[in-house]
């Protein structure tokens, strides 16, 4: 047996039912699979941002296409543009680094810390009179320390967006993850813990914001009803963001799922914590609130590089698949992306990195900058943990990853 024959690492995905595809059929019968007009009324688009203004409890809700278009939507309505810092997690997901640069902004990293997530204590340090936006990103699963970083944001008047594509339905002592920040965006791609194969949501309690946003996210007008606004004064450019009917019939039954799914997941994901924890040498990532973890992967951190590499060589020969020495991880990994450490311009221009007004910023994207998070992603493994695991299946995980810790 290996974990390939498991259920597979697409949380959402495996949760997949009648549900889904008689709203997609619905969708199909009625013939309306544009969300703002059509020969029959469309309503799933409407329908998803009605679920998620009650399930996360923020007064505004946008549906976009993707996680990166929520980004870049959201990054646009905050004006984020030359002469501007924005502060990333040094651990990360590359398109939140894209939409910085395609804002012709400059991406700051900032240490993670034994979370995995923003250090709130070089948070501190990294902001400049420059910075305009944090992105908090709730990695892998499980939360920041929202509390520190709100105070650290709140104490040099610094706008945060919580990037909770990998903690869709995760909370932080009790509040849920989006609803910390001035904006909170979600992606609702294959691997994450809801989704509709691609799609994106934007969560604010802010109305001017999430008007800009609306506009930014399709034709640079807000959307009122079924038409585009006539007030030209609100009028942006816009980036063809829209959601489709189709994905919105998948994603509201996949959002009003996700309390079962994490549930699922965390519960598994705790059992395999609590038999590898006393393994030799290991010490399981620092979890801001385990019980807002939502639990899709199990961090260990050994002694050195060598032992991570060596206990991830032997959990791929015991028949796992899913995981990853930390630092050899793709573009999650700062240094491991050449159009950041190559500073490659957005155009022959040479922008974002070339503009005057970004002359003053500090740069540097090789290994080494981020010294911390260098020495946690080199001694760590990644594991998947499947949405929907038998005990069976749980155990021959635990026996695997307690064989190769020992
Ligand atoms: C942390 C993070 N941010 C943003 C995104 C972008 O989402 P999408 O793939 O839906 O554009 C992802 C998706 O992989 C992600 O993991």
């Amino acid at each position: 047996m290996t974990t390939g024959d498991f259920p597979s690492a697409f949380p959402g995905a495996n949760w997949m039912d009648e549900a889904e595809q008689n709203a997609v059929l619905d969708v199909m019968k009625n013939r309306a699979p544009f969300r703002f007009y059509g020969p029959n009324e469309p309503k799933y688009a409407l329908a998803l941002e009605a679920t998620a203004r009650k399930f996360y409890g923020r007064k505004f809700a946008l549906a976009v296409n993707s996680g990166t278009g929520a980004l870049q939507s959201a990054m646009i309505a905050l004006g984020i543009g030359p002469g501007d810092e924005v502060i990333v997690p040094a651990f990360f997901w590359v398109a939140s680094v894209g939409t910085i640069v395609h804002a012709n902004a400059i991406p700051v990293l900032c240490e993670i810390n034994e979370s995995f997530t923003l250090d709130p204590t070089d948070l501190e340090r990294k902001i400049t009179s420059r910075t305009r936006l944090i992105i908090a990103i709730h990695m892998c699963g499980a939360p920041c320390d929202m509390e520190a970083i709100m105070a650290v944001a709140d104490a040099r008047g610094v706008d945060v967006m919580e990037d909770c594509a990998q903690c869709n339905g995760g909370s932080f002592k009790g509040k849920k993850v989006g609803t910390f920040g001035r904006v909170g965006m979600f992606s609702l791609q294959l691997n994450k813990n809801a989704t509709s194969g691609e799609g994106g949501l934007l969560i604010t309690d802010d109305e001017k914001l999430y008007w800009k946003m609306n506009a930014a996210h399709d034709l640079g007008v807000p959307w009122r009803g079924a038409e585009p606004d006539s007030q030209p004064a609100d009028y942006l450019w816009g980036t063809g963001r829209r959601m489709s009917e189709l994905c919105a019939a998948v994603a509201n039954v996949q959002v009003e799922k996700l309390p079962t799914i994490v549930e699922h997941m965390r519960a598994s994901n705790r059992r395999l914590q609590e038999a590898v924890k006393d393994s030799p040498g290991v010490t399981l990532r620092k979890l801001n609130d385990p019980a807002g973890d939502t639990g899709p992967f199990l961090v260990v951190m050994l002694k050195d590089a060598d032992a991570a590499l060596t206990a991830a060589d032997k959990m791929k020969a015991a028949g796992l698949t899913d995981l990853w020495r930390m630092a050899d991880y793709g573009l999650h990994c700062y240094f491991n992306v050449p159009q950041l450490v190559n500073k490659t311009p957005l155009s022959p221009a040479g922008n974002p990195w070339s503009l005057p007004q970004n002359a003053e910023s500090v740069c540097d994207y090789n290994k080494g900058a981020c010294p911390q998070t260098d020495d946690l992603l080199d001694r760590s493994v990644v594991i998947s943990v499947p949405s929907k695991l038998t005990g069976e299946q749980e155990q021959f995980m635990i026996d695997k990853i307690r064989g190769a810790l020992s």
